[in-house]
């Protein structure tokens, strides 16, 4: 049995790149393997340092995975400050990873360049503590969006400098996974970049039919194309993307042939592609609030997490700690 871990950071509502780069493969992968799947509160600490909400954006995390179809009684499902183990393994890799390859890290380029007044060491390390989320457990596969490939390829540069180091093979070089084979990046409507939670792009799991419609007529198009097979400029290729994943084949292949014979209707291929999300989200929003207002379920679910999880870290953290040549009297 394979061990799989992803984890999110809860610094807004979930979205459909959240869905589709994670929680979807995640929700597939969970009853064939061992996993583990966790909210990222340390990590949001880096970037929304807000005591007043995190804890209910921990919440909105938490109820909207579970809506999405994770299962506790199959999945461990824990917040990651309740397994303060990974904190230790954080400061222990922490002493073979160099500050030259943390400042290369595309993500802490792109945090500087957005956020220069708060270059904390926290953000430095944020790789440091992802690879110690993930070697916590030891796993193997780890489902995420094209977004986070570096991070993973730096976790597997860790792993195997401790290996080296210490001449032992403990840690495993974990792979990224998504079911397609090709890691995804779902793309926002605004015409470029990446969905996101603060870019203000994003289509959330808890969005209504309406608002759904409304922010997908929205997106940004061109006045369509007028030579046939022509190259999609941006903005219309994300729409394909984003089609691709919520549509059926058929229907892709329908608006990608009216858009190559350059019979396309823009509308149309918006309405489409509206119902089409709303069919995947609609299902998955009925079941948010239910289990958000359900206290005893939600503290359940997070204290069997918990102990489950510290279980598991508990064996990586006193190997390491013993390879390392920390040992009790
Ligand atoms: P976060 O919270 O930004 O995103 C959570 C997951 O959603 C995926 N994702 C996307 N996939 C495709 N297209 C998008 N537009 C898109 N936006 C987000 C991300 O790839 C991710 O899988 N550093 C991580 C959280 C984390 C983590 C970990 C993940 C911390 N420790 C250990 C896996 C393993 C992050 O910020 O994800």
């Amino acid at each position: 049995m394979d061990t799989v871990l992803s984890g999110i950071r809860p610094t807004g509502r979930l979205h459909l790149g959240n869905y589709f780069g994670a929680l979807k493969n995640f929700v597939k992968m969970q009853h064939e393997n061992r996993c583990f799947f966790f909210i990222a509160d340390y990590h949001s600490l880096t970037t929304h340092p807000d005591p007043v909400h995190l804890h209910d954006n921990v919440r909105n995390a938490l109820s909207e995975y579970l809506a999405a179809g994770l299962d506790p009684e199959v999945a461990t499902i824990y917040i990651q400050s309740d397994v303060p183990q990974v904190a230790e393994l954080s400061l222990l890799l922490s002493m073979h990873a160099y500050v030259g390859e943390l400042e290369r890290t595309a993500s802490f380029k792109d945090k500087i360049r957005k956020h220069p007044d708060n270059i904390n060491a926290g953000l430095l390390n944020y790789p440091v503590l992802m690879a110690a989320d993930i070697l916590l457990h030891r796993a193997k596969y780890v489902p995420v969006g094209k977004d986070q490939e570096q991070h993973l390829e730096m976790t597997r540069r860790f792993a195997r400098r401790f290996n080296q180091i210490y001449n032992v093979d403990f840690l495993p070089e974990s792979e990224p996974y998504n079911f397609g084979h090709e890691l995804i990046k779902i793309p926002g409507l605004d015409g470029n970049g990446k969905m996101g939670k603060s870019e203000g792009n994003g289509i959330f799991l808890a969005d209504t039919d309406d608002a759904i419609r409304k922010k997908v007529m929205r997106a940004v198009t061109d006045s369509g194309p007028t030579v046939p097979n022509q190259q999609m400029p941006e903005p219309i290729a994300n729409i394909f993307t984003i089609m691709k994943v919520v549509s059926s084949a058929d229907t892709y292949d329908h608006f990608l042939a009216a858009y190559n014979d350059c019979s396309i209707r823009y509308g149309d291929l918006k309405k489409q592609l509206a119902e089409d999300i709303i069919q995947v989200v609609a299902p998955i929003r009925a079941r948010i609030e239910d289990i958000r207002s359900n206290e005893a379920y939600l503290h359940k679910v997070v204290t069997e997490g918990a102990e489950r999880a510290r279980a598991s870290a508990d064996a990586t953290i006193k190997g390491v700690r013993e390879i390392m040549g920390i040992k009790p009297f």
